[in-house]
């Protein structure tokens, strides 16, 4: 398959001109998701990117009535050896920024457990607890340095599914700014969706923002389909949404932005 006919089949592309306005745009669609079922069920994602999304939403709850107490949430990943109270733990991440200020039902939210005494045993529960649910409806997803979707580091094949991994060096470096600055305080491991667990979600939402995202994104959605790139493997998928601003859009052609921003 070549690169034009796999991008072809993109649902959408918007380009938004600022962070803000990408972020708002994100934010809007996981909405529309709430309010079209309110059980509905979400996959959510973590980083700097994903927070004015969801201050947004969190906002929505405050001004515009919008609940999240009948929704369920499976987050894509989560460090290995940080316990849930862990200040830089995703799970502190997810109650800061989106469970405390909204009207989230504890029974309904999940993140694997880093702390887990057998990583092994809690990613197979992940994944059943995923297919309990009914399967994730909506997954956001931001992507990393190495072009990872959740801790997807290269090479993660497409059918790979929850599961401990390692984390890239460059993973490390680009979040050391959570962990004071040091990325030999960032943890080794990361429990993990797989490229085949997101891949099976109803609908990919991917958000990025900022001209540091621009030459990583250039070769997900352009480059070839390739585990070596985890976020190339949405192109695989139906039903794909991507956000960007005009700087992360920055090293995409001209063509591939025409095409698929009127795709649909
Ligand atoms: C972490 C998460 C990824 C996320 C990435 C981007 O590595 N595991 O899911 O996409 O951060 O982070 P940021 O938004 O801070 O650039």
């Amino acid at each position: 398959m070549t690169s034009s006919s796999l991008s072809s089949r993109f649902g959408r592309l918007l380009i938004l001109p600022d962070p803000d306005a990408a972020t708002a745009a994100a934010a809007r669609l996981i909405a529309q998701t709430i309010r079209n079922d309110a059980r509905a069920v979400l996959g959510l994602a973590t980083g700097r990117t994903m927070e004015g999304v969801y201050a947004r939403l969190a906002a929505m709850h405050r001004d515009e009535a919008l609940s999240f107490s009948g929704v369920t949430t499976f987050n894509l990943d989560e460090y290995v050896g940080l316990s849930a109270s862990d200040p830089n733990s995703y799970h502190h991440y997810m109650r800061t920024h989106l469970f405390d200020p909204v009207d989230a039902d504890p029974a309904r939210v999940h993140l694997p457990d880093g702390a887990a005494a057998d990583p092994g045993a809690e990613c197979a529960a992940y994944e059943r607890a995923i297919r309990a649910a009914g399967g994730i409806a909506l997954q956001l997803l931001g992507i990393g340095d190495t072009g990872h979707i959740g801790f997807n580091e290269p090479p993660s094949a497409f059918d790979t599914r929850t599961r401990v991994v390692e984390l890239d060096e460059a993973t490390r470096r680009q979040n050391a700014p959570m962990f004071g600055g040091d990325p030999e305080a960032v943890p080794r491991e990361a429990i993990t969706m797989g490229v085949g667990t997101i891949l099976e979600s109803k609908r990919l939402l991917l958000l990025a923002t900022g001209p540091a995202k621009a030459a990583i994104l250039a070769a997900a959605l352009e480059g070839p389909v390739t585990p070596e790139v985890s976020a190339s493997a949405i192109r695989l998928h139906p039903d794909v949404t991507v956000v960007l601003d005009t700087d992360a859009a920055a090293a995409l052609s001209p063509a591939f932005k025409a095409r698929a921003t009127v795709a649909d």
